[in-house]
């Protein structure tokens, strides 16, 4: 019997051979990177659950008292009747204040970590009976045809917590707000937490906590591909990096082979040179004036900012340009 009658499920879920190609890419590139999307297996999202309770991650704790501070005001900015999408559905401290705020009619989150996105999805229909979920497990940013078109009619506003939007560089923002602007249509509406430009310490910090999750969080890509492409990484051999790039704005993340090596994945062989690199993200960081102008350029019309007193954080919101 189903528990959870206002639970729905779509997979979208990329095939393993797309997953294994896309390594394989990435690693024999000039520049070595993989894709931060690939950091949330279960494993990987336990981790990133564990960093956003951390003492130097401001982020997390920063937005979650924006919104206690200025819920009713969002959610009268936001509308009423509304369907709510969530994209990366963040932590669930987060969703359950907006929930309440807000009372939408649908609540569609779309995550990448099926265990973490079925595992929230269903306790947050038994905490809210009122509300029905469509959740989809695919990545936000690919351009699969999101299975929206088959629900309710009404006004849609997206929720992009965490300052994920950050993952992107600018040229790739300005490409994926235009497709949420789309995908939102008219009447919609997006509000984003966004990461402010700060402090090089405070931001160098928040990457390279005192405990060590951080780094765990990095090296844990590496114990992925061991598990699921049978490569042969020794991870007491790559080195957690993190560091501000000022020029690009963004924090940077790296692993750092610490001797020359060679590695086997998926069949492959990598090789690596001491000293050399895997990039593995960038967490950009934008003025609020440089991201209204950004937003503004992808097709929405900058409506309230919420911010912190110590202006760490901020929270836009929105509207899809008529
Ligand atoms: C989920 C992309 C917003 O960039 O701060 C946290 C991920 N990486 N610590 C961020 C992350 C390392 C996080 N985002």
């Amino acid at each position: 019997m189903n528990r959870h009658p206002h639970v729905h499920f779509h997979d979208l879920q990329m095939p393993a051979s797309d997953f294994r190609q896309d390594i394989l890419t990435g690693l024999q590139a000039e520049q070595k990177h993989i894709a931060p999307k690939y950091f949330y297996d279960a494993e990987g999202s336990r981790l990133f659950e564990q960093i956003c309770t951390l003492p130097e991650y401001y982020l997390t704790r920063t937005e979650i008292g924006l919104l206690k501070d200025h819920g009713p005001e969002i959610a009268a900015s936001l509308g009423q009747n509304v369907t709510l999408l969530e994209l990366g559905s963040g932590s669930s401290v987060k969703i359950r204040l907006l929930l309440d705020a807000l009372r939408p009619l649908l609540y569609v989150p779309v995550d990448i970590s099926r265990e973490h996105l079925l595992q929230s999805a269903k306790s947050l229909a038994e905490d809210f009976p009122w509300l029905t979920v469509h959740a989809i497990c695919g990545d936000y940013a690919a351009s699969w045809e999101w299975p929206v078109q088959a629900l309710p009619d009404s006004r849609r506003i997206a929720y992009f917590p965490g300052s994920s939007i950050g993952n992107s560089t600018p040229r790739q923002a300005l490409k994926l707000l235009g497709r949420i602007a789309a995908l939102l249509g008219d009447g919609g509406g997006l509000l984003i937490g966004v990461d402010l430009i700060k402090d090089r310490e405070i931001l160098e910090a928040a990457y390279n906590d005192s405990q060590g999750v951080t780094a765990r969080f990095n090296k844990n890509l590496l114990a992925r591909l061991n598990r699921e492409l049978h490569a042969d990484f020794k991870l007491e051999h790559f080195q957690h990096q993190a560091f501000y790039n000022a020029v690009e704005q963004r924090i940077e993340m790296h692993l750092l082979s610490d001797r020359e090596q060679t590695v086997h994945v998926a069949d492959e062989i990598i090789r690596f040179r001491s000293g050399e690199t895997i990039h593995t993200e960038n967490s950009c960081k934008y003025s609020i004036s440089g991201f209204r102008q950004l937003a503004r350029q992808a097709g929405f019309e900058p409506r309230e900012v919420w911010t912190d007193a110590d202006k760490l954080f901020c929270i836009h919101y929105l509207q899809v340009q008529k």
